[in-house]
């Protein structure tokens, strides 16, 4: 069953990767999404702030936060106790992915074959992460999973960029595109907000072309 969370994200169809030094740059990072219209947050365990930055966005209304690059238990549990909504991992992670079943956390485990979808599958996921995209053979492979996998959706990321997110997101299995270029890492090391959120409004338009 998909909640109602996951379906507003996939009606954005967009999924920033959030990699945050700085837990104080959490308020106004996640900010700028709600005005630049992306208010979702997937942020990392990257940095030793992640925690951190995931309680401080929690209290923006209209944002919706996750925690991704998640490699074990601990830190999914970690994650929900300081908030985060969704818990995406970069690899199909059994013990991650039966955790969040078991604790009714919406949970998209990397893919990136035929073996880790069936995988997913067979615990009746509908959507997983598909990564990292442009290395496995990107929309191509896509298409392919789409005989076999009929009903599973995807959320590609690594490589998806401004040229190529529409050809993802063109696809009938595809709910979301991913990834770091939603929030280019030199605005965000510039604790540029207002470019940050004029950069999503034009990814926006862009999706919408
Ligand atoms: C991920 O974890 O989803 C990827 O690292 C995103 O890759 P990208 O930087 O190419 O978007």
């Amino acid at each position: 069953m998909i909640s109602n969370n996951m379906k507003k994200i996939f009606e954005i169809g967009l999924v920033p990767l959030i990699v945050l030094e700085d837990a104080q740059d959490a308020v106004p990072f996640g900010q700028a999404l709600v005005r630049g219209g992306i208010p979702i947050a997937e942020v990392t365990f990257r940095t030793d702030a992640c925690l951190d930055i995931i309680c401080a966005m929690k209290t923006i209304p209209g944002l919706i936060v996750g925690a991704g690059t998640v490699h074990n238990v601990a830190q999914a549990q970690a994650a929900v106790e300081a908030g985060a909504e969704f818990i995406i991992t970069p690899a199909y992670n059994p013990q991650v992915t039966q955790w969040c079943i078991e604790n009714h956390i919406d949970i998209m485990p990397g893919t990136v074959s035929p073996a880790d979808i069936e995988a997913a599958n067979g615990l009746g996921l509908e959507v997983c992460k598909f990564f990292p995209a442009g290395v496995y053979g990107g929309p191509k492979t896509l298409k392919a999973l789409a005989g076999p996998f009929a009903t599973m959706k995807f959320i590609p990321t690594g490589g998806v960029n401004y040229d190529n997110m529409n050809e993802y997101l063109d696809l009938p299995n595809v709910a979301a595109v991913g990834g770091s270029f939603i929030t280019p890492s030199d605005l965000v090391k510039a604790k540029d907000w207002d470019a940050i959120a004029a950069h999503c409004q034009k990814i926006i338009r862009h999706m919408l072309d």
